[in-house]
């Protein structure tokens, strides 16, 4: 997979003016109102970015099945889009057994993407899943990598974020893996962040120029998958406890020290594990 950053491989002065038009450009799109249209805008990430872009200024449609907008059965998609410069996916399947969920992420993104052809919109962004291509032993991320390999194809101009395990999912990862009062996992690197983090960046990809490629985010600082939901559930005074085990499974697949943690230089959120687990796990 590649991972594009700002740099690019040529000479100082080419890249100085490449820097200079990216800078131009990104400073153009950001001082200019546009209408962005998030779908999924009802979610965890998708009410935080919707709210964050509406602080900016801009123009934003809160799309899902609850406001008559699904990108499933394209109900309501071209009205929404009408006018629309950017779209952002943040949607998430109802199901994520195997096929549903493919079928999910394969149906919504086709039709996202022809509706947006249509309004003429400039920009596409989703948020994906660091490592997808690395677990693909999971239905769920085989449904991922059909959606960004769709994205990729596509003629409309693209930014792919993908994201580490948010805090947010300890509790859901918690109970994917609970026999009885025991939850057993694996001791893999990863390196989780808050969901704030991920829609203040991905409000920043969204007004910027797209990249043509993917960008990573991560939270500050790596911790053991095992130990992560020990101090989730601990903060949380549930009754639970984690039994490591190496060959214990994250949603039905095998995760090592590589699986989950990001590449080189990955941009990195600000909320700190410890802090979210004093300010918001129990406000979830
Ligand atoms: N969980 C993690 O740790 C993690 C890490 C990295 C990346 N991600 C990715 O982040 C994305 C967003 O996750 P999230 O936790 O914010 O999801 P979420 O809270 O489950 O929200 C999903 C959103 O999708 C909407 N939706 C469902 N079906 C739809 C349809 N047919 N048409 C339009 N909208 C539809 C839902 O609308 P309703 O509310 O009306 O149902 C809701 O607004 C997912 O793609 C996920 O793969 C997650």
């Amino acid at each position: 997979m590649t991972v594009i950053g700002i740099q690019r491989l040529h000479g100082k002065a080419e890249r100085d003016n490449d820097d200079l038009v990216m800078k131009n450009q990104t400073s153009e799109t950001k001082n200019k109102t546009m209408k962005i249209v998030v779908i999924g805008g009802t979610g965890l990430i998708g009410t935080k970015l919707v709210n964050n872009l509406r602080q900016q200024g801009h123009e934003v449609v809160a799309a899902s099945p609850s406001q008559g907008i699904n990108s499933v059965t394209g109900e309501g998609l071209a009205a929404a889009l009408a006018g629309a410069q950017v779209v952002v996916d943040v949607t998430n399947s109802p199901s994520w057994e195997d096929q549903a969920v493919l079928e999910f992420f394969e149906s919504s993104t086709r039709n996202l993407l022809a509706a947006e052809a249509v309004a003429g919109v400039r920009h596409h962004v989703a948020l994906s899943v660091v490592g997808t291509e690395r677990l693909l032993a999971s239905g769920f991320f085989r449904a991922k990598m059909a959606q960004e390999n769709l994205i990729k194809a596509s003629p409309i101009p693209y930014t792919i974020l993908r994201s580490t395990q948010f805090f947010e999912f300890a509790g859901g990862i918690a109970n994917s893996s609970t026999d009885g009062q025991t939850v057993r996992l694996p001791p893999a690197l990863m390196q989780p962040i808050a969901a704030a983090d991920v829609a203040a960046v991905l409000a920043d990809v969204a007004v910027a120029a797209p990249v043509q490629g993917t960008i990573e985010v991560a939270g500050p600082e790596p911790i053991r998958l095992d130990e992560f939901v020990r101090r989730y559930l601990s903060a949380t005074r549930d009754a639970r406890k984690v039994e490591t085990d190496a060959h214990a499974r994250y949603f039905g697949i095998e995760v090592n020290d590589q699986s989950l943690t990001p590449g080189v230089n990955p941009r990195l959120g600000a909320i700190s594990f410890e802090t979210w687990l004093r300010t918001s796990a129990n406000k979830k």
